[in-house]
């Protein structure tokens, strides 16, 4: 078969050829299509008498089996100069300085809890910290919630698949306020056996975790506890020292604040405190930031304490929404989307 010699020698020549994926497909198509030369060959069999028909069509299966080879290499080769083209075109010196390194900046929410601690500190609170991974006795049980309350359900939270030493699940603190059982305990055993306890006077801040997320609730966002706790504490102080607190954060006196009645298992008697924006999209909105009051002789007695001598108040203050009122944003999503050019204007 001279004429298979002819096709292969043309097929081996184009292939080789080919100078890019395109040409080299075209070659393919030429001899091993479908209306390919080798394939009209192989088509031809047929026609052979029996005896000549299985040493032709070894033969030009062999010589299908070059070309295909052939096709084959060409084909890596190809792959391969593109690569190189590549990697010469889009080559990129990892060892120049940078076009204009940019500054980070301190995260709004991150930039307020500051502000509280420094305004605290001012009047004497300590700043404590405490787990993120509580015990059900904590965050629930010793703040007078016992298993079976209804207001635990105001708190949807996550447990973890660990248990605490009484085999209950370990939880995401749903507030700050098994801050105020830890620091209080930690307290009491520190003055024990002096004949008077100095004052607990506590700020905690730190995230949260609620089964939550609309425009003003996070499933993780950050509260800053108060606790102050003497002899003679009373509902007046709290609203001093918050409203107070709240004329040096905002730095204004003009500020719009209301105590709204509520009900905390942990206080009584409870209020919320809401605020008014003074700017942006919700102007003139009201938005609860806080809730407070006095603390419940139960959980004065789970400090360690006897609640016929010690009395005192407690806030639970959320600080994207301080934040958000500082600034007039309507959103708190806001904060946790990382997009610079929202967090830009904060730094
Ligand atoms: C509490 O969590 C009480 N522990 C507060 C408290 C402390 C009362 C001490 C009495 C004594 P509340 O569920 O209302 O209360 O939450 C307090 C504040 O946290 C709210 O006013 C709000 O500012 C903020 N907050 C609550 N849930 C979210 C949320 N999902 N996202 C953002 N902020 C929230
Ligand atoms: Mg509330």
């Amino acid at each position: 078969m001279e004429n298979l010699d002819v096709i292969v020698q043309s097929a081996l020549a184009e292939l080789s050829a080919a100078a890019d994926p395109a040409a080299l497909e075209n070659a393919k198509a030429r001899y091993l299509g479908r209306s390919g030369e080798l394939t009209a060959l192989l088509k031809t069999l047929g026609q052979l008498p029996a005896e000549a028909r299985k040493a032709a069509g070894a033969e030009i299966n062999a010589a299908k089996e070059r070309v295909e080879g052939a096709l084959e290499a060409r084909r890596a080769e190809l792959a391969e100069s593109q690569m190189q083209a590549r990697l010469a075109q889009e080559a990129l010196d990892v060892t120049l300085p940078g076009r204009g390194r940019s500054r980070g900046g301190i995260h709004p929410v991150i930039r307020s809890w500051r502000r509280v601690e420094e305004i605290f500190r001012s009047i004497g609170f300590d700043v404590a910290d405490g787990p993120e991974i509580e015990t059900d006795w904590h965050n629930f049980t010793a703040l007078n919630q016992p298993e079976n309350h209804p207001a635990r359900s105001m708190h949807d939270t996550f447990y973890v698949d660990v248990n605490d030493a009484n085999g209950t699940p370990l939880l995401l603190r749903t507030h700050t306020s098994p801050m105020q059982v830890r620091y209080a305990r930690m307290w009491v055993e520190r003055h024990r056996g002096e004949a008077k306890m100095p004052p607990i006077k506590v700020l905690a801040p730190g995230r949260t975790y609620r089964v939550d997320s609309d425009a003003t609730h996070s499933p993780m966002f950050h509260q800053v506890e108060g606790l102050w706790i003497d002899e003679d504490v009373s509902f007046a102080d709290l609203k001093g020292v918050y409203t107070s607190f709240l004329r040096e954060f905002f730095e204004t006196d003009a500020l719009q604040v209301r105590f709204r009645p509520s009900f905390f298992p942990f206080t009584e008697p409870s209020a919320e405190i809401d605020m008014r924006f003074e700017s942006g999209p919700l102007k003139g909105r009201w938005l609860e930031i806080s809730g407070s009051g006095q603390v419940h002789p139960n959980v004065i007695r789970n400090y360690g304490l006897d609640p016929e001598r010690y009395i005192g108040f407690a806030f639970g203050s959320g600080l994207e929404r301080l934040t958000m009122l500082r600034y007039g944003i309507d959103d708190l999503r806001l904060f946790f989307d990382g997009d610079v050019r929202f967090l830009r204007q904060f730094s």
